[in-house]
């Protein structure tokens, strides 16, 4: 029987399925930053999260892990394939993402995102209780909401897209435009992280469906704009997603966090700068313009090999979709390039790793660097800026953001920068890198206060209220 009143609908589970070399079942942290922001929220809930294991062809039942509820929902290689790495990651990823990369349209892939979705749409009303509210997340579930409000009209039901939403010009080269505009309204409250987002969907859901805006179109997060839809008032509004800033707080200031900081740096050879980027590898994420801006820096002697190293963690990410390949091999090239031309035996200028790091061995790196690269091209929030911010408690530091990624317009006082501005960038990384303490101090107290003070319980319960789900404060 259907028995959570909270559930949380995503594409993954916070938690992925590896099998082991002794063929053993293992489960491991998801990566990326939409489950780093909801997991501890809905831990602290209780609730129930239908989502993919993260491999094709298993099945797995539902289990409860340590109070949440997870329910697998099961794909097949096909689908992982047209519906997960195709429709979601090589259409709607780059479209969404200022196509960046060129999308590719193909209609046996949208067959397959319309399937798969509607598989979640099920799952979904399969665990949520009479009355229950649903919150579904992200671009690869966006025809949930109406299918799931078919299914179960009792059902109080959220949306939030975890990346960005593109100007319109951009939404209507997508074939499918209106079935997505569709499948979104049958959510009670569609967010999105800026004003702007929410502006550029009003404006389609008119144009496209004849949706007419009830009181001002305007989609800024306390006045949410409204739409119509038969006898529903649907809002939409803007909700910048954040971290478990206080959680990380304290985990930066754990004796043995201080210490791995200490030993990485000593480990790097004790360099006057670490610069550190922290990245799922993505062609959005600008890793190959930062590994050129340091390149050139070099090259004129503005910075010396002996006193940099740069620290990139790369997590692996859709490693089957070639526009990925095409980076990791071009950012592989530079590495070595780098390392090739500056460095010297034992001490290379540029350590790369194409790993996951475990959330500990992170808050020690970010303890460890002078400065923190972050140069998307295009970016919904990009949460590791926030996370290197939460655990400076020392004051310590710098970051070099990246104007397009949602979170500048809350870190003003970083560095920022225009990923596709090389000059720039390289101005902003020797600035940040000869930083004068006392202002770097005072850049990072201004952060540190925004960053503490809107933290991800802040924008859930945002979000919830908007919603209806929860009494306002
Ligand atoms: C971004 C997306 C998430 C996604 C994550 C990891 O943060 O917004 O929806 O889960 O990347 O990507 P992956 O394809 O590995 O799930």
């Amino acid at each position: 029987t259907p028995s959570a009143d909270f559930v949380v609908v995503a594409n993954r589970l916070p938690v992925d399925l590896e099998h082991t070399a002794e063929g053993e079942r293992r489960w491991t942290a998801s990566p990326g930053g939409l489950v780093s922001a909801l997991e501890p929220f809905l831990r602290s809930r209780k609730g129930a999260w239908v989502g993919w294991p993260g491999v094709p062809d298993v099945d797995v039942d539902e289990f409860d892990d340590d109070g949440l509820v997870l329910h697998p929902v099961s794909l097949s290689s096909a689908e992982v394939r047209d519906y997960y790495e195709g429709f979601s990651n090589a259409t709607l990823w780059p479209l969404y993402h200022d196509v960046v990369a060129p999308p590719v349209f193909d209609r046996s892939w949208w067959d397959s995102y319309v399937r798969v979705n509607r598989r979640f749409a099920e799952a979904s009303a399969s665990v949520a209780a009479p009355g229950a509210t649903v919150w579904i997340q992200d671009y690869q579930l966006q025809l949930v909401p109406t299918m799931l409000r078919e299914l179960r009209p009792d059902l109080r039901i959220g949306f939030f897209l975890h990346i960005p939403f593109p100007p319109v010009e951009l939404f209507m080269q997508l074939p499918w435009r209106a079935e997505i505009v569709r499948g979104l309204i049958g959510a009670d409250l569609i967010g999105f992280h800026r004003p702007g987002g929410a502006q550029n969907f009003l404006w389609l859901a008119r144009q496209l469906v004849g949706l007419e805006p009830t009181r001002g179109a305007v989609g800024v997060r306390s006045r949410p704009g409204m739409v119509q839809v038969g006898d529903r008032t649907v809002r939409v509004g803007a909700f910048p997603i954040s971290i478990d800033a206080a959680g990380l707080d304290t985990l930066s200031r754990s004796k043995s966090v201080v210490e791995r900081a200490k030993q990485i740096r000593a480990e790097l050879g004790n360099p006057k700068a670490v610069l550190l980027g922290v990245d799922r590898l993505d062609y959005t994420k600008g890793i190959d313009l930062r590994l050129q801006a340091l390149h050139e820096l070099l090259h004129e002697e503005r910075l010396k090999p002996e006193d940099v190293t740069f620290v990139q963690l790369a997590t692996p990410s859709r490693e089957r979709v070639e526009h990925y390949q095409r980076m990791r091999g071009e950012i592989e090239q530079m590495v070595g390039r780098i390392n090739g031309e500056f460095g010297r035996v034992g001490h290379p200028v540029v350590h790369y790793l194409h790993q996951s790091v475990n959330r500990t061995e992170l808050a020690a790196f970010f303890s460890a660097a002078d400065v923190m690269v972050v140069t998307p091209l295009r970016d919904g929030m990009n949460l590791v800026c926030k996370e290197y911010v939460a655990s400076r408690a020392d004051l310590g530091g710098a970051l070099v953001l990246s104007e397009f990624a949602g979170a500048a317009s809350e870190l003003t006082s970083a560095f920022l920068v225009n990923p596709h501005d090389l000059d720039g960038v390289k101005n902003a990384l020797a600035a940040a890198i000869t930083l004068d303490p006392a202002e770097g101090r005072r850049r990072m107290r201004a952060m540190r206060r925004q960053v503490l003070t809107h933290d991800v319980d802040r924008w859930a319960r945002s979000f919830l209220q908007a919603l209806g789900a929860e009494p306002v404060d």
